[in-house]
């Protein structure tokens, strides 16, 4: 008896929380409706053959209890109840996986229109690649990847000259406009997720894999990673932002350099200007690379420590010891972030391949944040 009324409470309290949890999907923003059906469906069968289950026991439970001099029924075989059971069983894996196979057939079926945009994934921050004018992307590959080229691309590929490049965790898109993310990972698998577009998919090293969606609702949503990554996965986020003014976008898209751009030698500058023109090199650098997504400027703690007064701060470290944030600490840091991690912080900062024009630049911006 007190393991049907277990069984019992367990099923009323296991609807009480689905009725009453607050843990919904949060409103779809994008074409994949089919997706949530598909869910939806999904947890109807799973959620009557879960009550139906409990139920039964429950039942079985008490109408089978011990009895004295009661003994139960040998019987091996039940042709009838097993075909029955097989029927039963195959028909809801049926109805389980049938909708999931049209789901991944319009999933892989991109309409011609789509924009192709590249989703490049790294330990812990996302950068994109819009094919510019021409509309193509250009060939890239991962052995060409160095800290003035990050996306690897080819230099000699016409299609890649015009790419935009768009470091620093956001997104633009436009609303209405078929989108096909095309994924490639740096280093370990990421997958590339907006909870409001249901789409998702994983970012393999060495592979291109892609799916389409089109954005159907104006908004900011955030870009998570859904595939444990490192000790930094939680912290790789990003964002995608849906605007319906295709000025807006293209204005957006116009503060990001080409491929062609990022490549040209820096312009020779005077010699007045020089500490300035690396200053906001600096500060381009940090924005760019997603540097302030983790280091705030205005003192916060964010995931990383802050950069307002940091240069020459005296930097308490996990390990007990302190430092000073000299121009050596910063560059070592940069380059090797896990060897001094500095007290109440989390080793999760990736190690950044820049150059020494690149870390004077980063640590001469530093320097001004006073
Ligand atoms: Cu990238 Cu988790």
């Amino acid at each position: 008896m007190h393991v049907a009324i277990i069984l019992l409470i367990v099923t009323i309290g296991t609807v009480l929380f689905h009725v009453l949890s607050p843990w919904w999907m949060a409103p779809i923003a994008s074409n994949w409706h089919f997706i949530d059906t598909t869910i939806i469906l999904t947890f109807w069968i799973t959620g009557l053959v879960f009550i139906a289950i409990l139920l039964f026991m429950a039942y079985c439970a008490v109408r089978y209890r011990h009895r004295e001099g009661r003994r139960a029924a040998y019987e091996p075989e039940n042709k009838k109840l097993e075909i029955w059971l097989t029927a039963g069983t195959s028909l809801g894996v049926v109805a389980l996986l049938t909708p999931g196979l049209f789901a991944w057939s319009q999933f892989n079926t991109p309409p011609d229109d789509a924009l192709e945009v590249e989703v490049l994934g790294e330990q812990w921050s996302w950068s994109f690649r819009h094919p510019g004018e021409d509309g193509a992307l250009g060939m890239a590959s991962t052995h060409r990847i160095n800290s003035g080229n990050p996306f690897g691309l080819d230099p000699d590929d016409s299609a890649g000259q015009d790419d935009i490049l768009i470091h620093g965790n956001e997104l633009y898109v436009l609303a209405d406009q078929p989108v096909k993310f095309l994924l490639r990972s740096k280093d370990v698998i990421h997958n590339f997720k907006v909870p409001q577009f249901r789409a998702k998919l994983d970012m393999v090293p060495g592979m291109v894999t892609s799916f389409w969606v089109v954005p159907t609702r104006v908004g900011e949503y955030d870009i998570l990673c859904a595939e444990l990554c490192g000790v930094g996965h939680y912290a790789m986020r990003g964002r995608i932002v849906v605007v319906e003014d295709e000025d807006e976008y293209i204005a957006w898209l116009q503060t990001h350099q080409t491929f062609a751009d990022s490549m040209e030698p820096a312009e020779p500058t005077e010699p007045v200007e020089l500490e300035d023109q690396l200053v906001a090199e600096g500060q381009r650098l940090a924005e760019e690379r997603g540097c302030l997504a983790c280091h705030s400027l205005d003192g916060r703690a964010g995931v990383g420590p802050t950069w307002k007064g940091l240069f020459e701060s005296t930097v308490a470290l996990v390990d007990g010891s302190t430092v000073v944030a000299d121009e050596d600490y910063l560059k070592e840091s940069i380059l090797e972030p896990s060897a001094k991690v500095t007290e109440g912080f989390q080793p999760i900062m990736p190690a950044f391949d820049f150059s020494d024009e690149q870390l004077d630049a980063v640590i001469a911006y530093i320097k001004t944040l006073e």
